[in-house]
């Protein structure tokens, strides 16, 4: 209605001065009189002088309807329920090859779950040059951005490793990606996702109430929505979805970093094998990352490049939430170093210890918990696999592991994995 009203004017504005252009300048004059060309040439001079004034008037009633207009169109946006209007702003990179079912799986409930596209703009990266997952991007249409990998050159790989080729080009991809999200896009942050995950309902939430926490913490160097030992016989399905912690071990799988930390890794980048390159200490550097207790992502499997037991065994076992967390209502800053360490370690510390064998009969108090010790790599072994947690490392660090510490749920119980009092750091040998 209000456009209305402003075009109605716009078009006021011009016959007005159609119609008094016709008056004056059509007026019958006599020819060649000095006295009277003298006079219509004032009259000119006053009519524009009079136009001039109600331009402007015209110009400032046109201002204020603008204004009006902006106002109620904000206002409501409000009536919708679409908060989220103002803040930073967290752009997805989706990593996309050849795959064009699971491109459009991970964007149907990414698209399905966003609650604003200006605040969660979708940059979907294409490598392979394969047409049809082109095709299917494309189909979104102006919901998510399409960007596509121009370097479809062979890739050089050792000889030894040619069957890990995929690899190779998955490095390469992420370096171009990430390098066009903060250097061409320019954004300060950004969400990666790969063509094989689902998302949970609250995944742009837990991002938007992370981020403060990642900004303003040099020990975080990401946050991810993924549990490594998010198994429901090991995590508090029920009554654990806002639970969040600090992990030293790069889960990745759905994670956000920031523009920093790109300028930090970006110019040097792997060939391969991004993520264990990122979890060395010359990456790491002490850092940690946020994760989850119930995850926010799951994979639904890869072809090629990931090895299948492992997904078999454990990714695909990972239980995804499905309970909508309001994360950006709840008070997230006891996940800054000071005071996460502080209370982390006086409750592994307060925790009864107890034996495997306590833990499997069932019969401790579900009202307290419980401290598990390893000492040797050995220990560690046996009881991660008894419990089916995950028993690898990187660089020494077990997944999930927090100051050496596995903090898991199982069976009702509350449970530490935890080295003894006198560890001091990861053992880069474990392996
Ligand atoms: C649920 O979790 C909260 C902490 O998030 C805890 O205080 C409460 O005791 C838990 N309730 C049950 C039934 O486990
Ligand atoms: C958030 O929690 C911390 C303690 O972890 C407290 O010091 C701070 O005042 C709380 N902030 C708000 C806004 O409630
Ligand atoms: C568990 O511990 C709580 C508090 O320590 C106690 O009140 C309760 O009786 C205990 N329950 C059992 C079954 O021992």
């Amino acid at each position: 209605m209000r456009k209305k009203q402003v075009l109605l004017l716009k078009v006021g504005v011009v016959v007005w001065i159609c119609i008094l252009c016709v008056l004056f300048i059509h007026k019958p004059t006599t020819p060649s009189s000095s006295q009277k060309s003298q006079d219509l040439s004032n009259q000119l001079d006053k009519l524009e002088d009079e136009l001039n004034g109600q331009s402007e008037f015209y110009n400032g009633l046109l201002d204020k309807l603008r204004i009006i207009q902006q106002h109620e169109e904000s206002n409501n946006g409000d009536a919708d329920g679409s908060l989220h209007q103002e803040g930073p702003v967290l752009p997805v990179l989706l990593i996309a090859c050849n795959r064009e079912s699971a491109v459009r799986r991970s964007l149907d409930l990414l698209l399905k779950y966003r609650p604003s596209q200006e605040r969660f703009p979708i940059i979907v990266s294409q490598d392979c040059g394969h047409r049809p997952t082109r095709e299917a991007i494309e189909s979104y249409g102006d919901k998510v951005t399409l960007i596509q990998q121009p370097d479809l050159s062979e890739i050089e790989v050792p000889l030894k490793e040619k069957k890990f080729k995929g690899y190779f080009l998955i490095s390469r991809h992420y370096k171009w990606a990430l390098n066009q999200i903060f250097q061409k896009f320019n954004y300060e942050v950004v969400i990666i996702v790969e063509d094989d995950l689902d998302v949970a309902p609250d995944f742009f939430e837990y991002f938007l109430a992370t981020y403060p926490i990642l900004r303003a913490d040099p020990t975080l160097w990401c946050v991810s929505a993924w549990n490594d030992n998010g198994k429901p016989e090991l995590v508090d399905v029920k009554n654990g979805t806002n639970l969040l912690y600090r992990t030293d071990f790069f889960p990745g799988l759905g994670w956000m970093m920031t523009k920093d930390l790109w300028k930090e890794l970006g110019p040097k980048w792997p060939r391969s094998y991004w993520d264990d390159w990122v979890r060395a200490p010359e990456q790491r550097a002490d850092r940690a990352c946020i994760r989850p207790e119930v995850s926010r992502t799951r994979t639904f499997g890869k072809k090629g490049v990931s090895n299948g037991l492992f997904y078999e065994k454990h990714l695909k076992q990972i239980h995804l939430s499905n309970i909508y967390t309001p994360f950006t209502k709840l008070n997230l800053t006891y996940l800054i170093k000071d005071q996460y360490d502080l209370a982390f370690q006086r409750s592994v510390q307060a925790s009864q210890v107890v034996s495997i064998g306590d833990v499997k009969a069932g019969r401790l108090n579900k009202s307290i918990s419980y401290r598990l010790i390893y000492h040797t790599k050995d220990n560690f072994k046996k009881i991660t696999k008894s419990l089916g947690l995950m028993d690898d490392f990187r660089a020494g660090v077990p997944r999930t592991g927090y100051k050496g510490v596995i903090t898991f749920f199982h069976r009702g119980l509350r449970l530490h994995l935890s080295p003894g009092n006198n560890w001091n750091g990861y053992n880069p040998s474990w392996s």
